[in-house]
Parts: C-alpha cells; structure tokens; sequence
C-alpha cells in the first residue's frame, strides 16, 4: 500500500464490517487515522483494536443525528482535525416478494439510517470541513439507487435519495473546497443481503439469496464478482488528492451491471445479442 492518506483523518459509518470495515483497513494502511462509527461495538472494537493507534471506535447509530455528533466532535477532539467522512451506513430493510406485500413497517428505520444518516453525516463534517481548508465526503449509494428494480422498495428509494442529496450538496459545498461523491456498489458479498431476508426461515433465507446472487451474476457484464477491497480503492481515490476536480459525482463499482446486459448469457452460454 502506498502513503495517499498520509495525515488524513478519515470518519467511516458502519465501518465495523463489510464494506466499511474494508475502507478502514485500506485507510489506514494508507496512512490515515480513521474513527469507527459502528452499532455492532464488538466488531467496531476489534477492528479499531487490529488497526492500533491509527483506529478509534465509537458506538454510533447512523439514524440518530445526536451520536453523529458526537462521533464527529470525538473525532476532531482526539484526532485533531477530520478531512475524510464516509457515510457508509446502510441497512436493507426486509424484502418483499412484491410491492403489493410491503407493509413498509421499516420504513422509518431504513429511512432514517440511509437517508437522515447521510444528510445528517454530511452535514455535521461539512461544518467542520468549510471552516478547515475542506475535505472529502463519501456517500454510499447503490446500484438499487441507479437502476429500477423490484424487492427492497424503500431501500431502492433511499438510495437514489442519497444520490439527489449528493449532488445537490455538492453544488453548495463547492465554495469551501467540500468534495462529495458517491459509490455505488453492486454485488458485492457481505452480510446486506442474508440480512433483507433474516426474518425468513434458514433454508428460504439461503435460498433466495442465492437465487439473488445468482440473478446478480448473470446481469454483470464482467464474470468475477466484486469485492469489499474493490469499494475501498474507489473509496481511497474519492478521499484523496487525486480526486480534487471531482465533485457531484456517482461512481458505480458493480462490474458495469448498470451500464447495461451482458453480451452473454453466462448461465447458459448462448449470445443475447446477434449470433
Ligand atoms: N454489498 C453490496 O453489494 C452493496 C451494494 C449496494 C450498496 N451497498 C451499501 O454499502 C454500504 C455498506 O454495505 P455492506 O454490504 O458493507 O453491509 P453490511 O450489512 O455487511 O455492513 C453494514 C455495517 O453497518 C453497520 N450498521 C448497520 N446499521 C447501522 C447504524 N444504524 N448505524 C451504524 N452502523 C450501522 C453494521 O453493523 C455493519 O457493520 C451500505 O450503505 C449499503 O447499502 C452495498
């Protein structure tokens, strides 16, 4: 790893696993001090205690403005400044066989964390940042915020929120040197999906999500899937300097399944295209 991040000091919501526990790692191994804002505090600890010096945890609810602040301001207390924040967190909400059986019971949940979190998060360390020279802020969307599709209905809403929310703050960001982009990731394993069916049984949980995986697969353009380490390199360019024309945009780590079908279909090997 190389030194991009050399004396950043970098916030990642839901950072304990995943994706974010992937950004942390890259982070710090670029030489960044990195505070972890995680709801699952065993996880959160282990990683902060793995990465020594240059890693923090604090117990964070991403839907709960009052934590953000708190994680922010510990932050600059103990690390002495913020330049990076990545409002990583996210939650799947239930899936749904169709919208005709949503009951939107989660609605306020998923909500709240992937949506007031981001707008929240944002907010908190542009505050800082406009006072302080900058900074980066990463928001993560999803290839459900980019392409329409069925099952996870207020997920999908939430994530093309992020994106609306993204650009317009960096419009207005733009005059203190704010930078705010997003990732869009697609198909990459972690524990998102197994938890969108977690109140299903065991077998039909694995079941569908291998159904989903699957569909995913032979909608992706480029045969291998993605992998954590994939977002956090799109994630290390968004944070440093190599990115300071870039504001307002949305970059899709997904294998370009939003670019559109793949010329072959991998399933059965038959082209989809002419022959
Ligand atoms: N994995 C993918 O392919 C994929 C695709 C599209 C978008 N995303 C987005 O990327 C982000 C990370 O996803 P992931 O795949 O790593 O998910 P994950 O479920 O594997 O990990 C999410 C992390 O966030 C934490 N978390 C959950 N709710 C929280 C809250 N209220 N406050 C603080 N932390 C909380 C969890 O404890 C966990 O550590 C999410 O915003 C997700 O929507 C992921």
């Amino acid at each position: 790893m190389g030194n991009e991040l050399a004396g950043k000091v970098a916030v990642v919501t839901g950072g304990a696993s995943g994706l974010g526990s992937a950004m942390v790692e890259r982070f710090v191994a670029e030489g960044a001090r990195v505070v972890v804002g995680d709801i699952d505090a065993e996880k959160g600890r282990a990683l902060a205690d793995r990465c020594g010096a240059a890693a923090l945890f604090q117990a964070t609810d991403a839907g709960d403005p009052g934590q953000l602040t708190r994680l922010v301001a510990r932050t600059v207390q103990e690390f002495d400044g913020l330049h990076i924040m990545v409002n990583n967190a996210g939650i799947s909400g239930k899936m749904h066989r169709s919208i005709l059986d949503d009951d939107f019971a989660d609605f306020q949940r998923v909500m709240s964390v992937n949506v007031l979190g981001v707008l929240a998060g944002t907010r908190l360390a542009a505050r800082y940042m406009a006072g302080h020279g900058g900074g980066s802020i990463i928001n993560l969307s999803s290839v459900g915020g980019v392409q329409a599709g069925g099952g996870v209905m207020t997920y999908r809403a939430s994530k093309a929120a992020v994106i609306h929310f993204t650009k317009s703050a960096a419009i207005e960001l733009a005059q203190y040197d704010v930078r705010v982009n997003c990732i869009a990731p697609g198909n990459i394993p972690t524990d998102l999906l197994a938890k969108a069916s977690s109140t299903m049984s065991p077998e039909k949980a694995e079941r569908m999500t291998r159904a989903m995986r699957d569909a995913m697969n032979r909608d992706r353009p480029l045969p291998r899937e993605g992998t954590p380490a994939d977002v956090a390199e799109a994630a290390v360019y968004f944070a440093g300097d190599r990115s300071r024309y870039l504001t307002g945009t949305v970059l899709a780590v997904d294998g370009g399944t939003t670019a559109g079908k793949p010329l072959l279909r991998r399933n059965t090997g038959a082209a989809s295209g002419s022959s």
